[in-house]
């Protein structure tokens, strides 16, 4: 499959093999890096960036540069028509006109998706709220490949902010489906979310083992959450449920993925505690304990003050090499994407996306994140809310933009028996018939009164949500 004209919304998009040929790619134009800049020429490339950013926004533009296209930017929503009211999708076809590519950042989770879907042109995700950060991981697996050789059966620590941190939710799925181990270090309360789990368990058959404080506190360096291992083929996990390893972080870790709180995404109540008493730090000291004595330490940057300065000399640091290494990634992206350069994918084990039955009704139905695109005034004028039908026992539906989880409280189907209003009836989406309503005709509802506000009546099957 050819990766010209696609877009990078989430780092489900590439394949494996197609991730491999863009690091051989990047490999070779870092190489030569002066030589590349008769092919993007004539090319222009929109970078649209609404929250801060020095690296990801800085390498972009560099790398457009190095490949000898143009730049035209957009830094501040306020001195955008964004600030008057414009949709998401108003400016995608505008700025889709006057661009060959567009790289975005924006606050709202599921943006770039709205962006990817309304340009005409290739679109790269650089950050979509606390969603996801595709081309970080992008640069994060190519140094755990130049520096360990391969990704496969690495064991990566995920440390600091897994709640709210975007780079840490595509690493996680990036290197499920590379086939390491994620241990999760978070700092008490900033855990890794539920929607995120519940992907790697239903997309990835991952096994999540947790730790409690009692049974490790003699075993570990620090607070242990989770364990998450990957089998050798990762998609071929749900149909084999035993494989579990155990792994534990002081038998070793080949690398820290240390993150900074994300405090701009922190709610009022999370603001108000002393995250810097409890936030765990990596510095020289910890790095002593022989369980780190080969351990990649690695940050996406910026840093606050999670990582100690002591530790910038020591081999073992990666991040300074991770930013710099943004430029050759980003430039093997923007010419596959824009199909300036052809590669050979190699042939390599990936999980294919799963076919999910998706669910676009309006049934009052509204994705439950406040951060969500789908639910902003601006979009919702266009958006219909989607999900895709992840799992049925609980029936869990999956919002298309953001990708949180929803469990909806009653079912009802679209055909309805005989069609007569009678027997038009909603029941509990935990009785038996959210098996018995065919993908295609079932309908959803978080409440009593939105069912009936659609003209259902409650079957005997409402049970305790009566
Ligand atoms: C990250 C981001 O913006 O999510 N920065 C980056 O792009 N390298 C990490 C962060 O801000 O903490």
């Amino acid at each position: 499959m050819k990766l010209a004209n696609r877009s990078m919304v989430t780092i489900d998009d590439l394949s494996n093999g197609e991730v491999l040929a863009l690091f051989s790619l990047a490999d070779e134009m870092s190489i030569s890096m002066k030589e590349q800049h008769g092919l993007c020429g004539g090319k222009i490339m929109a970078s649209l960036f609404f929250e801060p950013s020095t690296r990801t926004r800085l390498s972009f533009e560099a790398a457009m540069h190095r490949l000898g296209g143009s730049v035209i930017t957009a830094s501040d929503v306020g001195a955008t028509s964004l600030a008057k009211g414009e949709s998401i999708a108003d400016m995608a076809r505008v700025v889709g006109s006057y661009a060959d590519i567009i790289v975005i950042r924006h606050p709202w989770e599921g943006a770039a998706k709205v962006v990817a879907d309304y340009a005409g042109i290739p679109v790269i995700n650089a950050g979509d709220g606390g969603h996801q950060h595709p081309t970080q991981t992008l640069c994060d697996l190519f140094t755990l490949k130049k520096e360990r050789g391969t990704i496969k059966g690495l064991k990566i620590a995920l440390w600091g902010d897994l709640k709210y941190g975007r780079t840490t939710h595509s690493l996680i799925f990036a290197l499920a489906k590379f086939g390491a181990d994620i241990l999760f270090c978070p700092s008490p309360g900033l855990e890794v979310p539920e929607h995120v789990i519940d992907k790697l368990i239903t997309e990835y058959g991952g096994e999540v083992e947790h730790y409690k404080d009692s049974e490790v506190e003699e075993e570990t360096l620090f607070p242990l959450d989770a364990v998450y291992t990957t089998p050798s083929s990762p998609h071929q996990l749900a149909m084999m449920p035993d494989i579990s390893l155990h792994v534990e972080l002081k038998s070793g870790v080949d690398a820290l993925y240390v993150t900074r709180p994300q405090k701009e995404r922190f709610t009022t109540g999370e603001e108000g505690k002393d995250l810097k008493k409890e936030y765990p730090v990596v510095d020289k000291k910890l790095l002593r304990d022989k369980a780190f004595r080969q351990t990649l330490v690695m940050h996406p940057l910026p840093r606050v003050d999670e990582l100690a300065y002591d530790v910038d000399a020591d081999k073992r640091s990666m991040y300074f090499k991770q930013a710099a290494r943004g430029v050759p990634v980003r430039m093997a992206l923007l010419a596959l994407l824009l199909g300036v350069k052809d590669v050979k994918i190699p042939e390599v084990e990936s999980p294919s996306p799963i076919d999910y039955h998706i669910y676009n009704r309006v049934s009052g139905l509204r994705c439950p994140n406040s951060r969500c695109v789908s639910i902003q005034e601006t979009e919702t004028k266009y958006l219909k809310p989607e999900f895709k039908i992840v799992n049925y026992e609980p029936l869990t539906l999956r919002c298309v933009y953001c990708e949180h989880g929803i469990e909806p409280k009653f079912v009802a189907s679209a055909d309805w028996h005989e069609g007569k209003l009678d027997t038009k009836k909603y029941h509990s989406a935990d009785s038996h018939w959210v098996h018995t309503i065919k993908p295609e005709n079932l309908i959803v509802f978080n409440t009593e009164e939105e069912a009936r506000a659609h003209g259902f009546k409650p079957s005997h099957f409402t049970g305790g949500h009566r």
